[in-house]
């Protein structure tokens, strides 16, 4: 190699370097800026989560602010840009992307500027000020009235600048998981925000949501393992939207794997998106209570389905009511032999798209560790049961037809070989029978030393006699061992 070689390639990788570091710089602030929204929305102010909260958000200001000699987060379309960096999505802070991006446009606001270190006392200020928006007013005005808030309560060190139309970047330079990401953040942003709207007794319109469904049926159409994968993280569980948004990928690829036509899956997409749109109706205080549920508060719960339906005939009647959410908001609890809730007064047939939100419901709902389940099964846990255990109601041929497109062990199982390496599965295999053999990643190897291993390994490869090279013995549960699986799939 020459020297002039060498020396681009060494700028080449100088550059990657920076670039590294300016990203994993401005994710730190969106994750730590959203920590912070939470822990001031959860706790009273000297709760001691909102003291730390806010010290990791000043630590994050003060690092951007050191490499850029400013700080600011601005919304551009559905982007947020740190200073001038775009921020990329990662698995690990796509839920902050979308809270922060949803904050910014219900605020009014297009850019926040931190001028300095402002004291924790004036963020709390300014973060709660942000999640109450007058909602009342124009969205125009609200900037206005939050600037003038901040300054009666004598705040200083923010700037705020109004939103911005210009185009946050080109999507074709993207690559395809990103664009998946992108579409996942997208829709979150979307489900949030009509959640919030039916509960607050606005009617939000379809027409955001038909178009999110589109993203989500598109990236289906092209990609199912990447928008399979997203639906692994269930960090941010909380939310119903984010649950919603799952529900409604899951359903898309299962419809998909059914037979269903484009026209069929947008609809089946959109009902599926909207099944828990009910919650909206219940008191925030069922919906998030931990620990069990009193037999009222269960009953109150449980009215999430006819709710449902009440809430999707509010909305404005535009091109048409959206019959088919109705009746799969009513139905999904039901299950196949009327055993659930509501009891129908007569016999009845649970719809196609019932069903098939019904499982993708229950196994979004069975993995997650919610708020009033203390540790969730494993994903193949799960599929066994929705197989094997008929009392859960749910339509045998279609968890037949779940468990094929998601494997007996689905995305983001961590799993133990039978050459005792320990590994996480990354993808369902290609081939269609062989759901037992998904691909995996190694991560450990038989002395259990994790092991950094970038290639994926396919459990359908046999050796020269025949046999399987590996085989899955049992699955494992990540926190055992310390494994963090959104680290493998960002
Ligand atoms: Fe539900
Ligand atoms: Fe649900």
């Amino acid at each position: 190699m020459n020297d002039t070689s060498a020396s681009t390639e060494h700028a080449v990788r100088e550059h990657v370097a920076t670039e590294h570091s300016v990203q994993r710089t401005s994710r730190a602030l969106i994750v730590a800026l959203h920590g912070a929204v939470r822990a001031v929305r959860m706790y009273p102010v000297e709760n001691n989560a909102v003291q730390k909260a806010m010290s990791e958000l000043a630590t994050a200001v003060a690092r951007v602010t050191d490499t850029d000699g400013t700080c600011g987060v601005r919304r551009i379309g559905d982007y947020l840009f740190i200073n001038e960096t775009r921020l990329r999505l990662t698995l690990d802070n796509y839920a902050a992307v979308a809270h922060v991006l949803g904050l910014f446009r219900e605020a009014g606001i297009g850019g926040l500027t931190i001028v300095g270190a402002p004291a924790a006392r004036s963020w709390v200020v300014v973060l709660s000020f942000l999640q109450a928006p007058p909602i009342t007013v124009p969205e125009e005005d609200r900037m206005g009235l939050l600037a003038a808030r901040l300054e009666q309560a004598s705040i200083v060190g923010f700037e705020l600048s109004p939103p911005s139309d210009e185009p946050g970047g080109d999507d074709a330079e993207l690559d395809q998981k990103e664009r998946a990401r992108q579409t996942y953040v997208r829709s979150l942003d979307v489900t949030r925000d009509v959640m919030t709207s039916a509960r607050l007794g606005k009617s939000p319109s379809l027409k955001r949501v038909k178009r999110a469904v589109q993203g989500i049926v598109d990236a289906i159409l092209t990609d199912t393992a990447s928008m399979l994968g997203l639906t692994t993280l269930r960090e941010f569980d909380e939310y119903t939207f984010v649950h919603s948004v799952n529900v409604c990928i899951l359903s898309t690829a299962l419809g998909r794997r059914i037979g269903l036509s484009k026209l069929q899956l947008l609809d089946l997409g959109l009902a599926a998106l909207l099944h828990d749109i009910g919650k909206s109706r219940v008191p925030l205080e069922v919906l998030n209570k931990r620990g069990v549920l009193d037999e009222a508060e269960r009953a109150l719960l449980q009215t999430h389905t006819w709710q449902g339906v009440l809430a999707l005939l509010s909305l404005p009647a535009g091109t048409g009511r959206a019959w088919r959410p109705m009746i799969a908001a009513f139905e999904h609890h039901m299950r196949t032999d009327l055993s659930g809730y509501p009891r129908p007064v007569r016999a009845r047939r649970m719809s196609l798209f019932s069903r098939v939100i019904a499982v993708a419901d229950g196994f979004d709902a069975a993995t997650t560790t919610r708020v009033y389940q203390a540790s969730p099964w494993s994903p193949a846990d799960v599929l066994r049961g929705m197989r094997d255990n008929a009392r859960l109601g749910l339509d045998p041929v279609i968890v037949k037809a779940f468990i094929n497109l998601t494997g007996i062990y689905p995305v983001g199982t961590v799993v133990v070989l039978d050459s005792f390496e320990l590994a996480l599965v990354q993808q369902a295999s290609p081939e269609p029978t062989a759901l037992s053999r998904p691909i995996v990643r190694l991560l450990s190897d038989a002395q259990g030393n994790r092991i950094v291993d970038t290639t994926l390994c396919d459990l359908t490869r046999r050796d020269d006699s025949g046999h399987f090279l590996r085989t899955i013995i049992r699955t494992e549960d990540p926190e055992r061992y310390g494994i963090s699986i959104s680290d493998y799939f960002a």
